[in-house]
This record gives structure tokens, sequence and C-alpha cells, in this order.
């Protein structure tokens, strides 16, 4: 493999996302500098428990730091950076004001020491969460609130400092080391079913339900990738229901004892376009439903196996 030249900075680097992305960029041989708050990288070590210590480079970073996130780029000189860092659904609900700070203030100290620093590749992670729904036809959470504030910073940057940036918007995305989050739900009724537990996911939706292999290779291209503009995109235009899941799980796990509560999550089901990411990166290969789940189940059945020897 020749020796790649990228060297790729990403922020909330232990949490589910972000270490898929580094299993990926590993294989690749891409150098990762994987940042986050804390240095438990447990759920890479449960994803590639082969791989040797030391091989990422792991820092601790808060993004709301400003002289930390500027120290962290002066010294490394990423080329790109995938910024991922943020608090979920239920904190942003809790504690609005530290929501914002991570969220918001976050976003906008990497989009500065990028714009100081010239680097011309930033992958952030927005969600579905940004796009206007319901009676109000506007975000339905201070979440979404946020992510759809850092898209117009985002294009703000594009526009005051021609600083070019990639921001996705995944939807549910399942796979094993999602146990964070409100859509966490879908994981969790995979896992109960990979180790034989009950489990009832609490809401009713038609969603984009992604599996986190897919979304990370997709990150981990569009990164090595060059672009003009504020560039915003979807990652599927898949839509399926709580019942597919279900089906899925049903004909991967017979006789699993998972199920869904009644209540309706209201979420935007039509209207997704992934045409501006494929102008960036090409197609790209969309796991079935029943794939990602047959894979979800087969690793956490591996991760308890190796667990429990
Ligand atoms: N998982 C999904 O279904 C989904 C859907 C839509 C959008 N997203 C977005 O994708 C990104 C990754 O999601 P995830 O599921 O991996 O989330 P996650 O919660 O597993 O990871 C987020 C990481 O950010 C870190 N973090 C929090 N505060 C920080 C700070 N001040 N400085 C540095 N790091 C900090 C956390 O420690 C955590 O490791 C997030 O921006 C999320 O909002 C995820």
């Amino acid at each position: 493999m020749k020796p790649s030249e990228d060297r790729i900075l990403i922020t909330g680097a232990t949490g589910f996302l972000g270490s898929w992305i580094i299993s990926v960029l590993i294989d690749q041989g891409v150098p990762v500098i994987a940042t986050d708050i804390t240095d438990n990288h447990h759920r890479l070590r449960e994803l590639r428990p082969e791989l040797p210590e030391g091989l990422v480079d792991l820092r601790i970073c808060d993004v709301t730091d400003s002289g930390a996130v500027e120290n962290l780029i002066a010294e490394t000189r990423p080329t790109g950076i995938i910024h991922l860092a943020a608090l979920q659904i239920p904190v942003c609900r809790e504690k609005p004001a530290a929501g914002a700070t991570v969220n918001i203030v976050g976003h906008i100290n990497i989009f500065e020491m990028a714009r100081k620093y010239g680097i011309r590749r930033i992958i952030y992670t927005s969600s579905i969460a940004a796009k206007p729904r319901g009676p109000d036809n506007a975000p339905s959470n201070l979440y979404g609130v946020f992510k759809k504030t850092d898209e117009e910073i985002a294009r703000i940057y594009w526009q005051d400092h021609d600083l070019p940036s990639l921001g996705l918007r995944p939807y549910i995305i399942y796979g094993v080391g999602r146990d964070d989050g409100e859509t966490s739900a879908i994981t969790r009724a995979i896992q109960a079913a990979a180790l034989g537990e009950s489990y009832k996911i609490p809401f009713a939706t038609r969603s984009c339900f992604q599996y986190v292999g897919d979304v990370a290779r997709v990150i981990a291209k569009a990164v090595q990738s060059d672009w003009e503009g504020a560039l915003l995109s979807d990652i599927t235009e898949r839509v399926d229901s709580i019942d597919d899941v279900l089906a899925a799980i049903h004909a991967v796990v017979p006789g699993a004892k998972v199920t869904r509560a009644d209540n309706e999550r209201v979420s935007p089901a039509a209207g997704f376009d992934t045409g501006t990411l494929q102008k960036v990166i090409g197609d790209w290969q969309e796991t079935p439903l029943r794939e990602g789940v047959r894979e979800t189940v087969k690793l956490y059945q591996e991760i308890t196996e190796i667990q429990s020897a």
C-alpha cells in the first residue's frame, strides 16, 4: 500500500462513529490523530481487539477550549479534519448551555483554526435533526437547532473566508458501539436480539436507518477528496419503518424478543438528496438493512464471546 500523504484529525474520536472511522482509516494506512475529552477508547478496542497499542495517535482535546484546539492543530498539522464532537439530544435538552458550548462554540473553534492553519478539508456531522419537520416546519429540539446553526456557520466561513467544508446529515445510525443518544434504541434492539434478551424500542417512526460501516467509509473517503464551497448533503435516500427494522431483526434472529411501542416519533421521511456527496466521492455501496443487522448481531456475539473467555 502506498504511504498516505494525508493526516486526519478526528474530534469526538472515542465515540461510536469516531471508532468506526478510525478503524476504516487504519485499514487504508491513513495516519489518524484521534482526539476527545477522554482517552477511553473502549469502543475501538471492542471493535478491533487485535490492533496494537500505539497505532493511533490518541490525544485529549476539549473542542470548547480554543487554545487547546490551536495547540493541537499547530503541532500536528492535519491535512483534513473530521469534526464529530457533540453532545446528544438528551444532554442538549437537560443542559442547554453545555450543549450550545460544545455543539456551537466547539464547531466555531474548529472552523476558526482550520481557517488560520489553511486546512481545506473539513467534514462535520450535522444531523437529520437540523431538518425542518412538524407543524412549525422547524427543528424539533435544541440539538437540531444547534446543528442547524452549525450548517449556517459553515456557510458563513465559505462566504467570508473561502473555507470549504462538507456537512453531512446522518439519520439513525446503528451498529456496534452505539450506546448513547435517543435513537440508540435501534442498536439496543439488535444487541438484545443477539444476546437473547428482551427489548422494546420506545417509539415507532419512518426514517433512514444507516449501517455505521457505510457512514464511516463515506466520511473516510470524503476527507481524502477535494471540493469547493460549504456543501451539505444527506448520506442516504432510503427510508424504512421501525417495523422493517423489526422484520430484519426477526429474519436474522428467529424468535427474537424485540418489539416496539406505538407512540410516533416525528421524523422527516422524504426529500432526501445525496447528489452533493456523490459529486465529491462518486458512488458508494449501501448495506441493506438485513445485512447490517446480520453483521451487527455477529459482531455483538463475537464481542460477548471474547469478553466471557
Ligand atoms: N449516531 C447517530 O445516529 C448520529 C445521527 C446524526 C448525527 N450524528 C452526529 O455524528 C457525530 C458522532 O456521533 P456519535 O454517535 O459517534 O456520538 P457519540 O456521542 O458516540 O460521540 C461524540 C463524542 O464527542 C465527545 N465530546 C463531547 N464533548 C466534547 C468536547 N467538549 N470536546 C471533545 N470531544 C467531546 C464525546 O466524548 C464523544 O466521544 C455527532 O456530531 C452526532 O451529533 C450522529
